[in-house]
């Protein structure tokens, strides 16, 4: 955690869930209606096609809703995509830029995530935006240098603490089971922190770092008690209302 910091619990629905599904944003709108909800932000990215009636059953919870992906264009013959407007548009807050996931399958590159960022902050979004090193960079002892390219070309330089979250995700940690050890993490995270702190002053040192990969009910306390660990970006563990549910309960005892 970071002094004076406001967690965000994050969940990434990636290409999952129907309307069937909504049941489960429901349980968690309901969830997080505790007075722990002041203290910790909760979040839930469903797939566009659930974004509109998700947001509607959030109505009367502090849950908030956002988006996966948006174009770096407001509107236009971009077959497929969706913009920064229309997820606004979708009382949508949050949108999720640069995961790995889409790195890979659609070969986004630093600079066309740091555009679609600044789509997010002219849309009024908070852009989330992921970071991290594949197995075979760390192997060869390049973590850092990755989140050094990736922090330095991805995050606009009109970047603030309101508008951006860091989501550090190991790529091999992401649906694997499988998570850095405490230490490595803390020495993630630190090393962003000076980073950010470096380019954005006192903005960089208030602006949130999540960890993602493997976020589970049974890891979550340790992870989220790291130093500069300001939150999870949580896949498979976020589809279920008790898991997600669960993960965002450990700051009751953190935050005790
Ligand atoms: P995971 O995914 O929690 O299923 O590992 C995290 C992510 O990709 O955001």
């Amino acid at each position: 955690m970071t002094p004076n910091v406001r967690p965000l619990v994050a969940g990434n629905w990636k290409m999952n869930g129907t309307r069937a599904s909504l049941d489960q944003i429901k349980a968690i709108a309901e969830g997080v209606k505790t007075p722990l909800s002041e203290k910790v932000e909760a979040l839930i990215c469903p797939p566009a096609t659930l974004l509109y009636v998700a947001t509607a059953l959030c109505d009367d919870s502090p849950l908030l809703i956002g988006a996966q992906d948006c174009h770096q264009n407001k509107s236009g013959p971009h077959t497929g995509d969706i913009s920064g407007e229309m997820i606004a548009d979708c009382f949508g807050t949050h949108v999720i830029v640069g995961h790995s996931e889409r790195r890979t399958d659609h070969a986004e590159t630093d600079h066309l995530v740091r555009a679609k960022a600044e789509a997010a902050y002219e849309a009024g979004l908070t852009a989330i935006i992921c970071v991290g090193e594949t197995a075979d960079e760390r192997r060869a002892g390049q973590t850092l240098d990755i989140l050094k390219r990736q922090l330095s070309s991805s995050v606009p330089a009109s970047a603030t603490a309101a508008s951006t979250v860091i989501a550090y995700e190991p790529v091999w940690a992401i649906g694997t089971g499988v998570t850095p050890t405490l230490e490595d993490v803390e020495k993630a995270h630190a090393f962003m922190r000076a980073e950010l702190v470096s380019r954005f002053g006192s903005d960089g040192r208030k602006m949130r770092i999540l960890y993602g990969g493997s976020v589970k009910p049974s890891n979550a306390g340790e992870l989220m008690g790291i130093d500069n660990v300001d939150g999870a970006l949580i896949g498979g563990a976020s589809l279920k209302a008790s898991d997600f549910l669960a993960i965002y309960r450990v700051y009751e005892q953190l935050l005790a």
